[in-house]
Parts: structure tokens; C-alpha cells; sequence
């Protein structure tokens, strides 16, 4: 075990003062995307204490390598370490698949990540033809492509990376005619192919489903994570005893790495709840 691993593990321990029920679970991401898990947590675990990080100065991690990933996460994990978090959701596909296996052996708290339903997907699509929405940094990642074979069960998967579209949501612009230019760019070309069946693969891009669905059309079922991630959460938090109680009055707490009065405001509509962002200090 290196040194780094031995401190990593070391500040993991709970502090005796702090009851383990009423520890936040920490949330983090890129930006803001991350929020459309945080809501549903939020929905399906009202008591629970939060604390949402957006590294929005980092923003977007999709075009950045798998080195420069790990070395944000880790620093982002082990702020929310320091901060007595009970566990880490890693609300962040291209996190998920460039950091997460060497985030838990690093640290001994339960680490929940985001991965495209590609599963449910191949069970659901009758034509067997899948498209994949993802970042650039995840549609090159080896894990991710694994993970792809792993779960495909013969059909066929069309990857399709979204550049530029992370950047066009962070700006608030997830309802506009910038962002329907840029979708309906990435999404007839794959029409074409007869798929039935869409995985958004990017926790930013729930904010523009609706601008999906009017592009590709009732017929298209779109599949996104929030819920699953939820429920995977739920299931580790009981196993281990770490749930707060019914009576907890919950927290949440949000913090960026660049925050801005139009941030707070935009993570205010996307959580569905007034946003009172802290700065992140310098990690
Ligand atoms: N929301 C993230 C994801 O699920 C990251 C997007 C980005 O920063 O490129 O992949």
C-alpha cells in the first residue's frame, strides 16, 4: 500500500461526535450534471444530508485525459472525505469510467458510479440497434468500450460522441436554438440506422431530453441512469446501517469550483430547489 493509499484511508474514518446516520453523502461531477442524479436521490432519499460538488472550473471533463480525470476526482473525493461524507456518488459518466475502479481502492467508504444502461437497453430494443450518447473522453475509454461487450448481448451499438454539447447546458442553454442545431446534427445521422432505443450516457444530458425526444420522435425510447444509481445508493447505504433516520431533517449543500450568481441560479431551476453555492476552495 503506498503512502497516498495509507492517509487516503486514514481520513476516512467517521468522527466519533458525528452520529453516522446524519453524514451527507457526497455528489460530484463535472458541473452540473450531475444534478440530474442529485434530484433523484434527493426525490427517493428526502432525509438524507447532501453535498453536491461542480467542478465547473475543470468543465468539461469529456475532452480532457484520463490522467488530468483521475487527479480531479481524487482531489474532489477526498475534500468530501474531509467533509465526514458517508459515501461518494460519482455523478459522472466519463469520471465514472476513467477513475472509479482506482477511487475505491483507494478509499474504504461506498462509492456509487454512473454507467450507461446499456443492459436494459439490449433487453428493450426490438430492432437490436442502440445508440449511446457519451462524452468524447468516455467513447475512447477502454473500460467503458468493455463495459459496451459486456452488455450489448448481440446487438448492434452505434457510440456517438457529443462534442460540444456539455458546454452549450453548463451555459444555461439547454432549452435553445443553439442546442436543437447541435442535437439534431448529432442525432439524424443515427435515424438512419433503424435503432429503436437511445442510452444517455453523459449525466448532462437528461436536461435535454425533451429536445431529444422532439428530434428522434415517440417511437424512440430514451434511457437514462438517475433512478438506478438511486436505488444501487439505497441498497449499500442499508446494507451497511449508514441510512439517516425518517426523523433526520436533511441538508444540501452545493459547492463549485467557479461559482457565479448565474450558476446558482441555473443549479436552482435544474435541483428543483434555491441553490445557496459555496466556493469550492482551491483543490
Ligand atoms: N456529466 C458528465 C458525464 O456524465 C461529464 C461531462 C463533461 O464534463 O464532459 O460524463
Amino acid at each position: 500500500m503506498t503512502q497516498n493509499q495509507l492517509i487516503a484511508k486514514k481520513k476516512v474514518a467517521p468522527l466519533k461526535s458525528v452520529p453516522i446516520n446524519s453524514q451527507a453523502i457526497g455528489v460530484f461531477d463535472s458541473g452540473i450534471g450531475g444534478l440530474s442524479i442529485a434530484k433523484c436521490i434527493h426525490q427517493n432519499l428526502p432525509h438524507e444530508n447532501l453535498i453536491y460538488v461542480a467542478d465547473s472550473q475543470f468543465a468539461p471533463y469529456g475532452d480532457k485525459s484520463s490522467a488530468n480525470i483521475i487527479e480531479r476526482v481524487n482531489k474532489i473525493a477526498d475534500w468530501l472525505i474531509n467533509q465526514q461524507v458517508k459515501a461518494i456518488v460519482v455523478a459522472c459518466n466519463t469520471a465514472t469510467v476513467s477513475a472509479i475502479d482506482q477511487l475505491r481502492l483507494r478509499v474504504s467508504i461506498p462509492i456509487i458510479g454512473v454507467e450507461p444502461a446499456i443492459k436494459p437497453a439490449a433487453i428493450h430494443s426490438k430492432t437490436q440497434k442502440i445508440a449511446l450518447l457519451v462524452t468524447e473522453a468516455t467513447a475512447v475509454n477502454t473500460r467503458f468500450l468493455s463495459l459496451v461487450n459486456k452488455h450489448k448481448n448481440g446487438a448492434e451499438i452505434y457510440i456517438q460522441p457529443c462534442a460540444g454539447l456539455v458546454e452549450l447546458i453548463e451555459q444555461g442553454l439547454y432549452e435553445s436554438e443553439q442546442c436543437r442545431k447541435r442535437l439534431n446534427a448529432l442525432l439524424v445521422p443515427l435515424l438512419q440506422s433503424n435503432i429503436d432505443t437511445l442510452v444517455l450516457g453523459c449525466t448532462h444530458y437528461p436536461f435535454v431530453r425533451q429536445l431529444i425526444q422532439d428530434i428522434v420522435g415517440d417511437k424512440i425510447t430514451i434511457m437514462e441512469t438517475a433512478q438506478p444509481v438511486t436505488e444501487q445508493l439505497a441498497r449499500q447505504l442499508e446494507i451497511k446501517g449508514l441510512l439517516a433516520s425518517y426523523e433526520h431533517i436533511s441538508q444540501q449543500c452545493f459547492f463549485s469550483s467557479k461559482i457565479s450568481h448565474e450558476q446558482a441560479q441555473l443549479m436552482s431551476v435544474l435541483f428543483g430547489k434555491n441553490v445557496s453555492l459555496q466556493q469550492l476552495p482551491a483543490l
